[in-house]
């Protein structure tokens, strides 16, 4: 029996037994006497099945709403993983996997804001460090007007770092939130390279850059820059003095990938799989001197899955070799519209 209606059928049914194995045994003290005996064990045993069915049934439905309950408890103290995970076909059984869809969603949306929390966190840090500075230079130096030109620029930098990490969040919550941009991958890459080029060359590294096909992707243009840029920045950190970051762009059956290599001392083959999870750091010594929390290749994964690509690293001996794969938006090129969020749907490879 499936339904918890039919339970409480067999129940009542079952008990229902009871006033007529009542009335056989009473009615046995109307027949002529020496009967009587052989109706009293059929009472009894009706009196035993009823009471035994009774339990049975009682336990069959107290047992999981008991369970239902601990989860819920469970739930409420915090537990995000709690669930019930129950099998039952029964009413109960509906109840529990309704409350286990409802724990997944509340875990997804909590687990986002906590994400959203971290990321801002660690994507100010860098201007407002800069912003610090500033300020103490107009105070103490005498060209006020380069020190608020830089702080212009920086206050400017953390109000689009604000915007594109909501954005970020928002998107992954609803896709169809998306601004869609047709983004032509070269130049994005030879703006990102001419920025990066002054950091690097003021670091004693070399950034070249080589692009072959001319590739289209559509998305956020903010967000893919950062995801290149945080894979960027790692490869001219880790590159040693004097060597070559080569960022090389290549469009190939539809995919157009992007890879970075440095020189430098790549990553342990046990942590490659690790090191796009949020604040996952290769070794403490390093985190001490890169001031770096972890959270880069994170947030470059995050963004280049938004767009239905991916982000791998494997070493080279020597270095580090990242891939990130996107879908070429094949027949755009040479658009430049922004489409509306209308459009994510077609937002497909
Ligand atoms: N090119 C690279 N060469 C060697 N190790 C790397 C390279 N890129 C990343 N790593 C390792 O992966 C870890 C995670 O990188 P990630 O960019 O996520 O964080 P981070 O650079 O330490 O800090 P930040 O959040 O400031 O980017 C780094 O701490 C480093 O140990
Ligand atoms: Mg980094």
């Amino acid at each position: 029996m499936r339904s918890l209606f039919g339970k409480i059928f067999l129940w009542l049914l079952g008990t229902s037994l009871l006033p007529v194995a009542a009335f056989m045994a009473t009615s046995s003290y109307f027949l002529p006497s020496g009967q009587a005996p052989a109706f009293l064990p059929i009472y009894l045993w009706t009196l035993l099945g009823t009471a035994v069915l009774g339990y049975l049934v009682a336990i069959n439905l107290v047992r999981p709403l008991r369970s239902l309950r601990r989860t819920v408890e469970q739930f409420g103290r915090g537990d995000l993983t709690a669930r019930t995970g129950s099998l039952r076909k029964d009413e109960i059984g509906g109840l529990s996997r309704a409350f286990d869809r409802m724990a997944e969603r509340i875990e997804t949306l909590l687990t986002a804001e906590r994400r959203l929390l971290q990321d801002v966190s660690h994507e100010l840090r860098s201007p407002l460090a800069r912003l610090r500075f500033a300020v103490e230079l107009a105070r103490t130096d005498g060209d006020r007007e380069e020190a608020l030109t830089h702080i212009a620029k920086d206050v400017e930098r953390l109000a689009n770092l604000v915007d594109e990490l909501l954005q970020l969040t928002r998107a992954e919550g609803d896709p169809s939130s998306q601004d869609l941009h047709v983004i032509p991958l070269n130049d994005l890459l030879r703006s990102l390279v001419a920025d990066c080029g002054l950091e690097a060359e003021a670091r004693h590294r070399r950034l070249a850059l080589k692009v072959d096909g001319s590739a289209i992707v559509l998305g956020e243009r903010e967000l893919i820059r950062r995801a290149v840029e945080n894979v960027l920045r790692n490869a001219i950190h880790y590159a040693p003095e004097g060597t070559t970051v080569e960022i090389v762009m290549t469009l190939v059956a539809e995919v157009a990938t992007i890879t970075v290599r440095d020189r430098g001392p790549g990553i342990p083959d046990e942590w490659l799989g690790q090191i796009f999870k949020p604040f996952f750091r290769v070794d403490n010594d390093r985190a001490r001197t890169s001031g770096g929390v972890g959270l880069g290749l994170s947030i470059a994964q995050r963004a280049i899955s938004l767009h239905q690509g991916k982000v791998e690293a494997r070493n080279a001996n020597p270095g580090l070799i990242v891939t990130i794969e996107l879908p070429h938006a094949k027949g755009l090129a040479g658009r430049d519209a922004v489409l509306p969020a209308v459009g994510a749907g077609s937002f497909k490879p």
